[in-house]
């Protein structure tokens, strides 16, 4: 089985179960403040959870690329990548766990589809909890039961383990089913069991009964239109389906490995601590490839997603050090990565320069402080080994990261090498005090949850497409989106413009702005075709099926465009609109920054 023909297969199954198949989205949440990356196949979905109608239906069902970096310390075990796909189905108001879980045994298990041996599955459930009211998922055992799947296979376990979402701070969760394969080995205890960590079961599929929105307050709301949310991870359901040991031993990672071994002259299965190395590279490399190859891609930096990256980035560069290779590696295990998943994700071919040059350039900015910021750790571990408390200052964590360009967690793996941890507490102190990252902190926002899709928000949404289309009324129809960020302090907006706008260009820009915002246009919604939301002039730049159900949202007589919404009812409620800065991006690249009072 290959990830090509386990996407296939996937999509077939739930097609012939009435769903219909949708596009996956950027990894760079748009209009999403609280999280940097899209974290599974639900996050695109959350409007349509919440209750939005989806263009295509009530039953969905695709494939998803996927960052999470909470887990970035497993990477390199068995199962644990902070890239992966996830295949998906959803139930937006429609079927709940009689057929989500029916199906999910019967893809699983049947021949005409996995096949996998049913007596290698344990599942479990949601143990039910006093807070907050939620009973014991009964219902789920008992449908498990009549699957055949027998009693001591099914596990009922409480919220760390069977409780999902939301993805962030708020938004839609519930009690979830997880299934589990059986990979043959010993147990590790008498307790171990599904959850556990030393790799005998493997999660597979994980079927979501969203019934809650979480708010702001903590509280849990009841929804009443109830849905099924899915997730599957590609590599390992490949692993398993292939008999590997681990995701890096299937098509996912070996040319990239291969390249790894080439460039360190290295190879697999002679040292663990080595192949750690490699895998960790290997993974970093494909996840860096995604971030600066995606539709919204970005650059190494010091905030937002821009930090992850370069984070990731200089943790692969410094294992290569623990390979032994001093130089710029990186270019040729990325390409490979593109190389292998150009026809699923063309926009890797299509970045493909760019994204070679943005590695290039960070491991030369890397690599020339690397070696004196290594030097500079080792002279300071003996005197801090003879202190009692064996914790590395905040203001030297801070130096190898200003000086050295040494992210945090990288002298945090380093110092735990050495048995040693960082006052992270001081770094952050002394870092404010630098004014180095933004406001919130990246990894503060990351942690975050996913934004009430609150009112300020909506509006600047709407605000985006008046500005959108005023921008190419004053500059030319040549303007088009590449980026858009909303914070509910204001909008941002990337769009490809050659020159510098002149003051009087923004004056325009923003006088026609307001004089729509004045106009208080009703602002409505149809659902219709990519092809023919296009052939009637709606603006649409990202990357769906002809044939796919859109939304196209249109503003009075002024704009139309392909968007997945939310937007205010009518212009009028938006306030004044107001152009704080006009810079460039990056070559042929605007940015503007808005407000609207
Ligand atoms: N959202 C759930 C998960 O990530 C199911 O996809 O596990």
């Amino acid at each position: 089985m290959t990830g090509k023909e386990l996407r296939e297969k996937y999509i077939n199954f739930f097609v012939s179960k009435e769903h219909k198949q949708i596009s996956g989205k950027s990894l760079i949440p748009e209009n999403d403040p609280t999280v940097l990356f899209t974290t599974a196949g639900m996050h695109p979905l959350v409007p349509y959870l919440l209750g939005e109608e989806h263009p295509a239906g009530k039953r969905v069902v695709n494939f998803q690329k996927c960052i999470r970096t909470g887990d970035i310390d497993s990477v390199g075990d068995a199962t644990h990548l902070t890239f992966f796909e996830m295949l998906g189905n959803w139930s937006l108001g429609d079927y709940f766990k009689e057929e989500a879980l029916s199906w999910s045994h019967e893809f699983l298990t049947s021949k005409e589809w996995l096949g996998i041996n049913v007596d290698k599955l344990s599942v479990t459930v949601f143990e039910g909890e006093e807070e907050t009211g939620v009973p014991p998922d009964t219902e789920a055992k008992e449908i498990w039961k009549s699957l055949g799947i027998p009693e001591d296979r099914i596990y009922m376990l409480p919220r760390e383990d069977n409780w999902w979402g939301p993805a962030g701070e708020t938004g839609p969760c519930g009690p979830d089913s997880e299934m589990f394969f059986d990979v043959g080995k010993e147990a590790c205890s008498a307790a171990c069991k599904p959850g556990c960590s030393c790799g005998k079961y493997i999660e597979i599929w994980n079927d979501v009964f969203m019934q809650y929105n979480k708010k702001k307050d903590g509280s849990y709301e009841k929804m009443s239109r109830k849905c099924v949310d899915t997730g599957m991870g590609l590599e390992r359901t490949v692993a398993i389906l292939t008999g590997k040991k681990s995701v890096y031993d299937t098509e996912f990672f070996i040319p990239i490995i291969k390249k790894i071994e080439q460039a360190s002259g290295y190879s697999c299965g002679m040292d663990p601590d080595k192949d750690i190395s490699v895998r960790i590279i290997a993974d970093h490399v494909k996840t860096s490839v995604f971030i600066l190859g995606d539709e919204n891609g970005i650059k190494p930096s010091n905030v937002g997603q821009g930090y992850i990256l370069r984070r990731i980035l200089r943790r692969a560069i410094r294992h290569g050090r623990k390979l032994g290779i001093t130089g710029q590696f990186l270019s040729s295990p990325a390409s490979a990565v593109i190389e292998m998943y150009k026809d699923v994700y063309p926009q890797l071919l299509e970045k493909k320069d760019f994204v070679l040059k943005e590695i290039e350039v960070e491991e030369e900015r890397f690599i020339s402080t690397l070696a004196k910021g290594e030097a500079e750790f080792e002279k300071m571990v003996p005197n801090i080994l003879k202190g009692k408390e064996k914790i590395i200052p905040g203001r030297l964590a801070f130096k190898l990261y200003d000086t050295y360009g040494f992210p945090i967690e990288i002298t945090q793996e380093l110092a735990a090498e050495h048995s040693l941890t960082v006052d992270r507490e001081g770094f952050d102190e002394a870092l404010k005090k630098h004014q180095e990252l933004s406001k919130q902190g990246a990894d503060k926002i990351f942690k975050g949850g996913l934004a009430d899709s609150g009112e300020v928000t909506t509006k600047y949404h709407t605000a985006t497409h008046l500005l959108h289309e005023a921008l190419r009324k004053v500059l030319g129809e040549h303007v088009k989106q590449k980026g858009s960020n909303i914070t509910a302090e204001r909008l941002r907006f990337d769009f490809a413009h050659q020159e510098p706008m002149t003051p009087e260009e923004i004056k325009k820009v923003e006088d026609i702005v307001n004089q729509q915002i004045g106009s208080d246009h009703p602002v409505t919604m149809e659902v219709m075709t990519l092809g023919a939301a296009k052939e009637q002039g709606a603006i649409a730049f990202f990357e769906t099926k002809y044939e796919e159900k859109v939304k196209v949202y249109v503003i009075g007589d002024f704009s139309k465009e392909v968007c997945g919404g939310p937007h205010v009812d009518r212009t009028g409620v938006i306030g004044k609109f107001k152009i704080t800065k006009e810079q460039s991006s990056s070559a042929g690249v605007r940015r503007i920054r808005a407000e609207i009072e």
